[in-house]
């Protein structure tokens, strides 16, 4: 049933596992510091939030989002950036300078924004321009539940562990050119994060592990896989599940701390799909791991 806050947003919860569409606010306009902190905690609740009905400029999404924390310049996918706004990802499959667009198969497994990083993602912000006529649409889920629900020795077990994300374990490479994925490769060596964290505003301990995770530091892939593949299967059980049917100006943000998403290929690849993605910076976090490069 949605509800409405003591800041005047109307909340209304997308499924039992995650997510909250929020209306009763223009998010174009000015909004108040009172509103941001309101936003702030409902997006701290349900990890995913979603306004529909925007029509903004670039400038204006950029405002928006800088509002909850600085943005990332896109220093590490630099292909897919926006020509005039670095803090503008171009999430597309049309065309880009006549070439067949980078990003046009973005996010094909299971994932947490830069995870592949020294800087993981705080959060996204997903702007919906153009949408297949049917499908498109995007999964998430809640990696605090999925935590939440392991058992205490699991919960020990992963705690002691540090995942090693690797950039060739991105879907979807195949279908790009080898300069980009050669330079993906070059910007991002292999780099290890704690498999849990601590969400520094709710204190919320979450999973953070993913199908870009080659293997556990310190363990053999051999042995860190069937781990990695329980993990994911256990995250992304449906019932933990929230599958977004985007509409041309939905506006999605979504805690990287707290969820994994993936992007389906669940459309006919002639029609356009085009979205606008701002990124908030998170904490700077892992080591790198010399050494380890495409695994297999
Ligand atoms: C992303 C991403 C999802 C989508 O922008 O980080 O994974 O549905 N996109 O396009
Ligand atoms: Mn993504």
């Amino acid at each position: 049933m949605p509800y409405v806050t003591n800041s005047g947003l109307t909340v209304r919860p997308l499924s039992n596992a995650l997510g909250a569409e929020i209306s009763g606010i223009d998010i174009t306009g000015d909004i108040s510091q009172e509103q941001v902190d309101a936003i702030r905690s409902i997006w701290n609740q349900y990890h995913i939030i979603l306004f529909r009905g925007v029509k903004w400029t670039p400038e204006e999404q950029i405002a928006f989002s800088r509002r909850f924390g600085p943005l990332d310049p896109h220093d590490a996918t630099p292909f897919s950036r926006d020509e005039k706004h670095k803090e503008l990802l171009v999430v597309t499959n049309r065309e880009r300078n006549g070439k067949p667009s980078e990003s046009r198969n973005t996010g094909r497994n299971w994932h947490s924004d830069y995870a592949y990083t020294g800087q993981p993602s705080a959060a996204s912000m997903l702007y919906s321009v153009e949408m297949p006529e049917a499908g498109g649409d995007t999964m998430f889920c809640n990696m605090a539940a999925a935590y939440d629900d392991l058992s205490d020795k699991m919960k020990d077990i992963v705690g002691d562990l540090h995942s090693v994300y690797d950039f060739s374990l991105v879907a979807g490479l195949a279908q790009r050119t080898p300069e980009y994925v050669q330079e993906q490769l070059r910007l991002n060596p292999p780099v290890a994060h704690p498999t849990v964290r601590v969400h520094p505003d709710s204190g919320t301990k979450a999973l953070y592990v993913s199908e870009r995770a080659s293997h556990f530091d310190g363990m053999t892939r051999a042995e860190s896989l069937p781990l990695i593949e329980y993990l994911c299967a256990h995250a992304t059980r449906p019932e933990n599940v929230y599958r977004h049917s985007w509409l041309p100006g939905d506006m999605v943000c979504w805690d990287n701390r707290t969820t994994m998403h993936v992007a389906l290929a669940d459309f006919d690849p002639k029609e356009p799909r085009h979205m606008l993605r701002t990124t908030l910076q998170g904490e700077k976090s892992g080591y790198l791991v010399p050494g380890v490069l495409g695994a297999a």
